[in-house]
Parts: C-alpha cells; structure tokens; sequence
C-alpha cells in the first residue's frame, strides 16, 4: 500500500442517544423473554429508542454539534459528509444530504455509504483518503442508525439487542506519525442471508403482504452471525496491527463493535487485551450498528481512557457481511 501524503486522523468527536430508555424488565412485558437470559447470553441492560417524530438524521445533527465544536470547525468548512447507515430517514435522498442542508454545510459533498454494523470504519477510511490526498481538508463522517424502526418487537431473538444512537467524528489532517496508521476492509457477500432485511428493496417492494408478514424487519441467524462475527473481528484487528508494524501488546484501547458482550470477551481474549483496555458500553446501549463504534470511541475519550499517544483499535463485523479494522495514534481533538 502507499503511504499516505498527509496523515490524517479525527480532530473532534460527538455521540447523541434515543431519548427513551428500553430496559430488560420493559422488553419481559413485550416478548417471552427474562433479564436474566438478556444478561447473561447478551450482557446488554438497557438501550436508547428514537422519539416516534425523529428520524436519523436529527440522531447525527445532536452528534455532529459537540464533533464540531470539538475540531473547532465551522459547518462551512466541511468539503464532505458521509453518513454510515441502514436505517436512512428516506431511500432517498440520502441522510447525508439532509445533514448537509440543515448544518448549512454549503460546500460540502454528501453521501450516504451502506456498510451495516462496519459502516463507520468505511466511512472513516474513505475520509482519511480523501484527505490523506489533498483532495479534502475536512470531512464529517456519521456512524447512524434508527435500528428500532426496523425491529420486530414480536422477536425475541432480535428485539433485546438493538438501540438507536449516532456517533460523528471530524476528519483532518494529522501530525506525522499520528492518526490513522492502518486500516483493513472486507466483505463476504455469500454471507448476506445470515443478517437481513427482506422486504423494502427493489428484490421485494413494500406491499400488504410484505408488511402482513413483517418482512420489513431485521432477520438473523445470530448463532451463526456470532461465531463469524468472533472470528472475522479477531482476524481483522491483527491484519490492521500487521499493516501498521504494531504489535498486539501495542494497543492502549480496543473499541469493538458492541454486538455481544461474549464477543467482546473472545475477541479481547484472541488479542490477549485485558478487560481494562477494553472498551464496552452495550450494556447501556445495546447493538447500534454503525453507531456502536463511534459511540463507544467518544464515550473512552471523555472518560479519559485515551490519551495523547495512545494506540486505538477500533474493530467492527456486520451485514453484508462486512468487516474493518482502524489503528490509530491519538493526538487529541481540537487542532485547527
Ligand atoms: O451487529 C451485527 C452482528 N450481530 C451480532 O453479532 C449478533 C450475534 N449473535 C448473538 O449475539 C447471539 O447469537 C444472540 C444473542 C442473538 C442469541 O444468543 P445465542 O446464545 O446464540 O442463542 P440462540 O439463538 O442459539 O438461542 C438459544 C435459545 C433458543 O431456545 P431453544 O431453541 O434452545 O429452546 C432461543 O429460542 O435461546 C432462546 N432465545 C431466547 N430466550 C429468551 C433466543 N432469544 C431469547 C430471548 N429470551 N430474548
């Protein structure tokens, strides 16, 4: 691979949550379910549902604000918006494009990029190259989702993981030897039919029967997903290490996507992390898909688990299915 021209890494970070609180106890009234059985095979207590009048792209606006302020930059500055999403306020036009119009980001190119649960990480590679090579100097890349919108709340085996949340993070150039150092994209698309929604797409187009048989829900083989998911992220996280010349005792602060906390356990395990250089937040937020990774990245560095130096890896395995892999150098938000 080619060096970069210019680092790149992330000058400002920002996270916003569903204002409702869905607890364990609240999803026993809903299916036939136990807190005990969400604990223990999920670890997740609680997750963060979007107000019924909201939508994604007022999830990325109540990030991008604080991601903003943080980097130091204007709304004006922004050369680009991508927005990491399955859960779009619109087919179209995109959400990236409506964050565009209400930040008042006149400049900027938008889209949105459909990586599943990895969609951040994508997006967060695209801007790095996007800078890296002159072409931009400031990109805003959103991991977001509204997953409620597209839970069947009839569904034991999905409805207990999934929250609604957005993470944003400010894209600019770096100082040498700090931001992203290595970065790692896959995909299996033979793997598609292990986590899906079937109906709403051109193959099957919303109709009475396709909403009749709430098609237009996520479907998961999750004991499947899981054993991929274990193994693909362990795979990943070392291929981004061996890219950037690091080894695993390196590594100060591992952000996974926040699916499982039995996942998180196997893939620190795989790394040998120790469970203080892991970063978990599902148990308050659930799986948030695109969403997880950033969430979880701004949540380590205002509780000052990151420091200036520090190594980041940032890991995530979703639909697609999709996977990728960050390493990066932290040098602090803030710089202009
Ligand atoms: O973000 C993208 C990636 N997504 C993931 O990584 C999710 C990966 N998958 C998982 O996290 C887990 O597979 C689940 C949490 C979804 C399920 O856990 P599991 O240990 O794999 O359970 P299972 O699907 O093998 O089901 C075991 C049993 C079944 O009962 P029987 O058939 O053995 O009688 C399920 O019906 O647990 C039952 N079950 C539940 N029981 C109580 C499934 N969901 C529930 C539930 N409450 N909510």
């Amino acid at each position: 691979m080619m060096a970069p021209l210019r680092p790149a890494g992330i000058a400002g970070l920002g996270s916003c949550l569903g204002e409702r609180v869905l607890t364990n106890g609240d999803l026993e009234r809903m299916v036939d379910t136990t807190d005990e059985w969400i604990r223990e095979r999920t670890g997740i207590l609680r997750r963060h549902l979007l107000a019924p009048d909201k939508a994604t792209s007022d999830l990325v606006l109540g990030a991008a604000t604080p991601a903003l302020e943080q980097a130091g930059v204007e709304p004006g500055d922004l050369d680009m918006i991508i927005v990491g999403t399955v859960t779009p306020d619109h087919p179209f036009p995109s959400t990236a494009c409506l964050v565009q119009d209400r930040l008042g980001a006149r400049r900027a190119a938008a889209f949105d990029l459909q990586a599943a649960c990895s969609g951040f990480l994508y997006g967060l590679v695209v801007a790095e190259r996007f800078v890296a090579s002159g072409s931009c100097r400031t990109v805003l890349v959103a991991g977001a989702e509204a997953l409620s919108r597209i839970t069947d709340y009839q569904d034991r085996k999905t409805c207990v993981l999934f929250g609604d949340g957005a993470g944003v993070a400010v894209v600019r150039e770096a100082s040498p030897g700090y931001g992203i150092l290595a970065s790692y994209l896959g995909s299996d698309g033979a793997g598609g039919g292990l986590l899906y929604q079937p109906a709403g797409g051109s193959r099957l187009p919303a109709s009475e029967t396709t909403v009749a048989e709430r098609l237009h829900y996520v479907r998961m083989n999750g004991s499947e997903v899981f054993k991929q998911a274990v193994r693909v992220m362990g795979d990943a996280a070392l291929e981004a290490l061996r890219r950037a010349g690091l080894r695993k005792e390196d590594v100060d602060l591992l952000v996974p996507h926040q699916a499982n906390l039995r996942i998180v356990e196997a893939v620190a395990r795989r790394l040998g992390m120790p469970e203080d250089r892991v970063m978990v937040n599902l148990d308050e937020c659930g799986n948030m898909s695109s969403a997880s990774v950033p969430v979880a990245l701004d949540q380590a560095v205002r509780e000052g688990r990151v420091g200036r130096g520090d190594v980041v890896l940032l890991v995530a395995f979703g639909a697609g299915l999709t996977w990728g892999s960050v390493v990066l150098r932290w040098e602090g938000t803030g710089r202009a």
